[in-house]
């Protein structure tokens, strides 16, 4: 079988070569015939660089007849990856069809590149054909079942072998369902038959040690890596241990305090925020509504403060009466922080009841903003993820405010942002009332940008 022109399934360095798999994985996944691969493991372990290249491989052997589609969870993952296709497919004489957000390989097949932010969004696919489905960051999806639909679109008019590949590290929110899947019931590169969905699959690792490319170019890449996370949960990074998580602690106090002690905010600092979590659960009860105020500095430490914190049980109706506390609260805050820009303002989640209360809110002429609808769409995991790197790279600290406060809220008295934020526990159903986490994991993200956490 003829290669793509430019990709090649063997190492044979030549000076034409765009793009040529790593011995080891890499080279392994491009050689399977096996119809269902999940490819990963360790962080960093030339997953999107085989998925690209398997595609162009699975292309060049079709006769111009392939199908592609390649999928990420998010906008901003998605751009990632179109950019490195093209420094891989350009090359090969594709054409970029910036519009449809499709590569057009040089023989006619055709490459979709796709995100899928919420697990709705894959129906739109239904009735669509692909002998070729790429799902990078697979573990990003807490529940298969998009990836299940997609499944569904798999055929080809001209006989081409239709084969679907995952990536995933463990410790993502699809961790379990992956991990039942493709790792459990095999050894690693043994394949293996799923009598229910009818259908062979198998499990390559790979590891960062197998991305020469990348430790050779980046070596402290590994260290950035044993920043990023809890303990726990680096090993499962680096090493794609699939047994190294759920059930331990995700934040740690430590790592939220400094030297054992919330940390002193400096003299002077940016500016002030706060997140507002207002949470209509079954469309019948109002659950707790959570504030967090938050102080931010970037001349000094690089840090985000949380200052202060509130959880209380209010009326739908009263919110929009509370919310000027809030604003005042936030005030005061500035003045007391001497922060250079004063406050930035509320953030309210763009969703359920908090529709409603921004609306009420603009009205009133105070300063809000909904909190982008892609940090919603992540979920409370994908949020801890991406807040992870930014929390252990020491960036995230409890002021003395937060940490020494104490109130009750359900007739419990404790500081209840500490006992969230450490209770929280990566891909367990999370109890209802964890609104100060949502705020915790939303004032990273607001405060100090997307990580490359996820
Ligand atoms: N076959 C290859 N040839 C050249 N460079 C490669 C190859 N494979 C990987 N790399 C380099 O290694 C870098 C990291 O690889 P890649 O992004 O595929 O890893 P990953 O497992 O997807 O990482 P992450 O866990 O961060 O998503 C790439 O950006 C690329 O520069
Ligand atoms: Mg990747």
């Amino acid at each position: 079988m003829a290669a793509a022109r430019g990709v090649s399934e063997t190492i044979e360095p030549a000076a034409h070569l765009v793009w040529a798999p790593q011995p080891g994985p890499q080279m392994d996944l491009l050689r399977c015939p096996v119809p269902d691969i999940l490819y990963g493991g360790s962080r960093g372990g030339g997953k999107t660089d085989a998925l690209l290249g398997d595609w162009a491989a699975h292309a060049g052997r079709s006769g111009g007849h392939a199908r592609g589609i390649m999928i990420r969870r998010t906008m901003p993952q998605l751009e990632e990856i179109i950019m490195r296709s093209r420094e891989l497919y350009s090359p090969l004489g594709a054409r970029w069809l910036a519009a449809a957000k499709s590569w057009l390989m040089p023989d006619g097949s055709y490459l979709r590149m796709r995100w899928m932010e919420r697990d709705a969004d894959a129906d739109q696919y239904q009735g669509h054909s692909y002998d070729w489905i790429g799902i990078d960051e697979a573990g990003g999806f807490a529940d298969p079942a998009p990836i299940d639909k997609m499944r569904a679109t798999m055929r080809s008019a001209h006989k081409v072998p239709c084969v679907m590949r995952l990536t995933a590290n463990p410790g993502g929110p699809g961790h379990q369902w992956i991990k039942e899947r493709y790792v459990l019931p095999a050894k690693p590169r043994v394949p293996h038959y799923d009598p229910v969905r009818r259908v062979w699959r198998v499990y390559i690792p790979s590891r960062v040690q197998d991305n020469r490319a990348l430790l050779d170019s980046d070596p402290g890449y590994i260290d950035r890596i044993k920043s990023s996370g809890p303990a726990w949960l680096v090993r499962a990074w680096l090493d794609g241990d699939w047994d190294a998580s759920a059930g331990d602690i995700f934040f740690t106090r430590e790592i939220l305090l400094q030297d054992g002690l919330p940390a002193p905010l400096p003299r002077r600092i940016d500016y002030v925020f706060a997140v507002v979590d207002t949470a209509l659960k079954d469309g019948l009860e109002h659950d707790g509504t959570a504030v967090l105020y938050c102080g931010r500095d970037s001349l000094g430490a690089d840090r985000l403060w949380w200052i202060d914190w509130d959880v209380l049980q209010i009326e739908g109706a009263l919110l929009d009466q509370w919310l000027p506390t809030v604003e005042r609260r936030l005030e005061a805050l500035a003045l007391e922080c001497q922060a250079r820009n004063g406050s930035s303002g509320i953030w309210i989640e763009d969703k359920a009841s908090g529709i409603v209360l921004l609306q009420q809110a603009q009205r009133m002429g105070l300063q809000v903003h909904a909190i982008p609808g892609n940090l919603t769409a992540m979920g409370k995991d994908g949020r801890a993820l991406n807040a992870s790197p930014h929390v252990y790279q020491g960036k995230v600290k409890f002021a003395a405010g937060a940490y020494d406060k104490i109130t009750t809220y359900r007739e419990v008295s404790r500081n209840h942002l500490l006992s969230q934020v450490t209770g929280y526990r990566l891909g367990a159903k999370t109890p209802h009332g964890m609104d100060l986490l949502d705020c915790a994991t939303y004032s990273v993200a607001i405060g100090l940008g997307n990580s490359d956490g996820y």
